[in-house]
């Protein structure tokens, strides 16, 4: 008897891993409530504490593209996570690339995974921030960059992005940003844009790449942008990281 309990078990197990990988929603529902529920309390620990455990052992230190691979190894291998990604990733990178950005500023920094990926392609005394409301996920991703040794590129800020954003400039000293990586939670993309233009964050020229704008999906900035003369909008098509869910970025020059 319990043999056949164990046999359904695994062939419902593999039935709703193949199908959460096209469908958007059941992707999100198995790997954000089944799977990370479950494993925390197998394991008691949080995933952003294993994916930092992966990278401790599986990663050269000081050296970023490790980090990233070790990041997208655990991701593929043992467990999902909310990084960009690799697919994703090669599109955030040739955007930052093009870019050559020498402030730029995440909102969203998770487990420092896209921290590390944007951090090492900025031209010599460039800098990003990256803002984090999570004190358990900022505490992971400081140790993650510190791994990929690109701490003196990156500033961290713990605590939420309408209360951040008004302090940059004083902060940091700065007058405006290059970059934009939008990666935070959706409903916080139009406020937060609004918020930088108001801020007079934006230059003619600044470039704002929106990761998700598919899945788990951004309609309203994606109106706000594609339907507003300040802005000119293009988007990247792609899917969710590490799945076959279609999923994009959208990358949009701010014409002042
Ligand atoms: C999708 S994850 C970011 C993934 C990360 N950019 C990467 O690719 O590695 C979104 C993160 O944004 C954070 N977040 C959501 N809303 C926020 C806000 N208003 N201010 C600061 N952080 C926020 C969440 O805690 C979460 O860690």
């Amino acid at each position: 008897m319990m043999m056949v309990v164990v046999v359904v078990m695994i062939i419902i197990n593999s039935i709703l891993s193949v199908l959460h990988q096209r469908n958007a929603r059941l992707a999100l529902l198995w790997h954000d409530v089944f799977v990370e529920r479950f494993l925390n309390s197998l394991t008691g620990s949080s995933r952003p504490q294993r994916l930092l455990k992966a990278v401790q052992r599986n990663a050269a230190k000081g050296d970023p593209q490790s980090v990233i691979s070790a990041i997208d190894y655990f991701c593929r291998h043992s467990e999902w996570a909310m990084n960009v990604g690799d697919e994703k990733g090669s599109i955030l990178d040739s955007v930052v690339s093009e870019v050559s950005p020498t402030t730029a500023l995440e909102l969203g920094t998770y487990c420092g995974y896209s921290t590390v990926r944007i951090a090492r392609l900025l031209p010599p005394g460039a800098s990003l921030i990256t803002l984090e409301f999570n004190p358990d996920y900022a505490a992971v991703a400081r140790q993650v960059i510190a791994h990929s040794g690109l701490q003196d590129k990156i500033h961290l800020v713990e605590g939420p992005s309408g209360d951040s954003i008004p302090k940059l400039k004083e902060r940091f000293g700065i007058t405006s940003l290059d970059f934009v990586f939008l990666d935070h939670w959706k409903d916080r993309y139009v406020p937060d844009t609004k918020l930088l233009e108001e801020c007079g964050l934006l230059r003619k020229g600044s470039v704002l790449l929106a990761d998700n704008v598919i899945c788990p999906g951004a309609p309203e900035y994606l109106d706000y942008v594609r339907n507003n003369p300040r802005y000119e909008s293009r988007y990247f098509q792609s899917h969710l990281e590490y799945t076959n869910v279609e999923d994009g970025l959208e990358k949009s020059v701010f014409l002042g």
